[in-house]
C-alpha cells in the first residue's frame, strides 16, 4: 500500500516540480530553488508550499514598482487640513457631544458595534519575542497589554449589558502563539467564543535587484501585508460576513500597542454616526511638526492620512491659506469603519496602495550562509488601513484629549515606549483619583509621585471611580486597584 502511494506520486511530484520551476522562471525567482538538493522532504514540501502560496502577479507589480520607483509623488502644494469636530468648549458643542454620545451608546447596546484590534505587527522595535499585546505592561500587576483591552471590554459589556464581539488580525509567525497566550490566560475572563483571531497575507521581500530574500535554504522571507490588509483578511477569513450576520454595523479599530485607547467610545461612535461617515478618525494636535504620527488632510477634496514617514521636513511646517497648519492633525490610528464599506471595498476588488520600506531584513547568502545584515538591504511591501479614508463618502475626524487616549508602545525606552506609555498610564489613574479628591502628588514633568494601577474592571473613567469607595486609600503607597 505504501509502495502504491509512493509509485504513484512520485512522477506527480515531479511535473509539480517542473511546472513550479517554470513559473519561477517566468518571474525572475528561480534562486528560491538554488539549494533544492541539499533539503530533505519535509523541507522541499515546506518550500514547494510556500511558493504556492504566493501571488506572483502581485509579486511582478511590486518589484517593477521597486525597480522602477514608480511611487506616486505627494503634491503638497494641493494639500490642505481637514475638517474637524474640536474638544467641545461652548454649551453648544457641549450638547452636541452628549448628543453623540446617546446615539453611540444606544449602537453599542443595541450590539451594532465590535472591537477589532491589529495585533499582526512584529514587536521588532521593541526586543520582545512573540505577540506585543502579550508584553507585561501593567506598572504593578505585570499584567499584559491584551488583558488591558480585553478588560475594557469587559467593563463595557457590563456597562451596556450586551455581548460584545472582540476581532483580533494576527500574522502568521504570531498568530498561534497569540492563540496560545490567550488560552492559557482563559481568555481573560472573556467567552473564547466572543473573540474571534484571523490572520493577515504575508508578501515575500525582496533585494535590492528584485529577488525574493530566502530566511533559510528552504524558506522565503516574507513579512505581514501592513495593518491595510486587514480588508483583504477580513474578507478572506469569512469574517466581515460573520460580522454582518451578527448584525454589526461598526467597527471599533485600534491599534494593539495603544495602553490607553477607548476599545469603544459612545462619543466617536455617535458622531460618525451623525456624519452619516463610512470611516472616521480620531486626531490630537502633534507635539511637534517631526513628530511620528500620520497627518490627517485633504487631498483633492479626498481624506487621506500623510504618514510621518512620508512627510519632508521642507514640508512638516506648511499652512493653509488661512495660516494654520496643514499637517498638525495627528492621527493616532484609532478609527470606525463601517462593515458595509469594508464588504463594498473588498467586493469591489478596490486594493490599497502598496507603500515601499527598505529594511534590514536578516537572508541567506549565495553560498548559503546566513546574514544579518548592518544596512538596509531589502524591501517589505505594506498597505495602510487608512489609504481607504479616499474611498468613503463621508468622514468625521473627532479631536480628543491626547493624555486621555493615546499611549503608543513603539519601543523599549525614549519617547513612545514602554516606559512613557506606562507613566502616561499611571498618569490618567493619578488624575482620574484626583477628579474624585484624592489628593495625589505630580512632579514638575506632570508625573504622579507614586505607582498608581487601576484595573479597567475596577474602572475605565473617573465615573466609574465615582461609584467606589476609596476612603481606604493611602495616597502616600502605591496603589492598586483591582
Ligand atoms: C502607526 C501609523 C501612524 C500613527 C501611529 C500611531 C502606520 C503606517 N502608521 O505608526 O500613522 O500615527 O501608528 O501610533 O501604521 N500592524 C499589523 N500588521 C502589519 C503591520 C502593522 O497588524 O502588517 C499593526 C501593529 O501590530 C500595530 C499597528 O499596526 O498595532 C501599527 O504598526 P506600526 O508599524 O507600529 O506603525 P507605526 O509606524 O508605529
Amino acid at each position: 500500500m505504501l509502495n502504491l502511494q509512493k509509485k504513484k506520486s512520485a512522477p506527480q511530484t515531479k511535473t509539480c516540480i517542473r511546472r513550479i520551476r517554470n513559473k519561477l522562471q517566468n518571474y525572475n525567482q528561480e534562486h528560491v530553488l538554488r539549494w533544492w538538493k541539499q533539503l530533505d522532504d519535509i523541507q522541499r514540501k515546506e518550500l514547494l508550499q510556500d511558493i504556492e502560496s504566493i501571488d506572483f502577479e502581485l509579486m511582478k507589480k511590486l518589484v517593477n514598482k521597486y525597480l522602477e520607483r514608480k511611487e506616486t509623488p505627494i503634491l503638497f502644494d494641493s494639500i490642505k487640513s481637514p475638517e474637524i469636530i474640536k474638544i467641545p468648549g461652548t454649551e453648544h458643542e457641549i450638547l452636541r457631544q452628549r448628543e453623540a454620545r446617546k446615539i453611540g451608546e444606544q449602537c453599542i447596546r443595541d450590539g451594532k458595534a465590535a472591537c477589532f484590534v491589529v495585533a499582526g505587527g512584529q514587536g521588532t522595535r521593541l526586543g520582545f519575542e512573540g505577540p506585543k499585546g502579550a508584553y507585561p505592561i501593567g506598572p504593578i500587576s505585570g499584567n499584559s497589554i491584551f488583558q488591558f483591552h480585553a478588560e475594557k471590554i469587559l467593563k463595557a459589556q457590563q456597562k451596556y449589558n450586551v455581548q460584545l464581539m472582540w476581532y483580533i488580525m494576527t500574522s502568521k509567525p504570531l498568530h498561534k502563539q497569540t492563540i496560545k497566550f490567550f488560552e492559557d490566560n482563559k481568555y481573560f475572563g472573556m467567552d473564547k467564543d466572543q473573540v474571534r483571531f484571523f490572520s493577515q497575507r504575508m508578501l515575500p521581500a525582496i533585494d535590492k535587484d528584485g529577488k525574493f530574500l530566502m530566511s533559510s535554504k528552504h524558506e522565503i522571507s516574507k513579512s505581514p501585508d501592513g495593518h491595510g490588509g486587514a480588508l483583504f483578511a477580513l474578507r478572506e477569513s469569512g469574517v466581515i460576513r460573520e460580522m454582518m450576520k451578527k448584525g454589526i454595523e461598526y467597527i471599533s479599530y485600534f491599534q494593539v500597542d495603544n495602553l490607553i485607547v477607548k476599545v469603544l467610545d459612545p462619543v466617536f461612535i455617535g458622531y460618525h454616526v451623525k456624519a452619516g461617515a463610512q470611516m472616521s478618525n480620531k486626531v490630537t494636535p502633534k507635539i511637534a511638526p517631526s513628530e511620528k504620527v500620520g497627518a490627517v488632510v485633504i487631498v483633492d477634496k479626498k481624506y487621506s492620512v500623510i504618514e510621518y514617514s512620508d512627510l519632508p521636513e521642507e514640508h512638516m511646517r506648511d499652512k493653509d491659506k488661512d495660516g494654520s497648519s496643514k499637517f498638525n492633525a495627528g492621527s493616532i490610528a484609532i478609527h470606525i469603519l463601517n462593515t458595509e464599506f469594508v464588504k463594498s471595498l473588498t467586493e469591489k476588488g478596490i486594493k490599497l496602495p502598496y507603500h515601499i520600506a527598505e529594511k534590514n531584513i536578516p537572508y541567506v547568502n549565495n553560498s548559503g550562509e546566513y546574514i544579518k545584515p548592518k544596512n538596509k538591504n531589502g524591501i517589505k511591501f505594506e498597505t495602510f488601513i487608512f489609504d481607504a479614508l479616499k474611498f468613503a463618502k463621508n468622514v468625521a475626524n473627532i479631536e480628543v484629549i491626547r493624555e486621555n487616549e493615546f499611549s503608543p508602545i513603539k519601543n523599549l525606552t525614549g519617547v513612545d515606549s514602554v516606559e512613557s506609555g506606562r507613566q502616561l498610564y499611571m498618569n490618567r489613574c493619578a488624575r482620574w483619583l484626583k477628579e474624585v479628591g484624592d489628593n495625589i502628588s505630580f512632579d514638575k514633568k506632570g508625573n504622579a509621585k507614586i505607582r498608581i494601577e487601576i484595573s479597567p474592571l475596577f474602572a475605565n473613567s473617573s465615573d466609574d471611580l465615582q461609584q467606589k469607595d476609596l476612603s481606604s486609600i493611602d495616597t502616600t503607597k502605591d496603589i492598586y486597584l483591582v
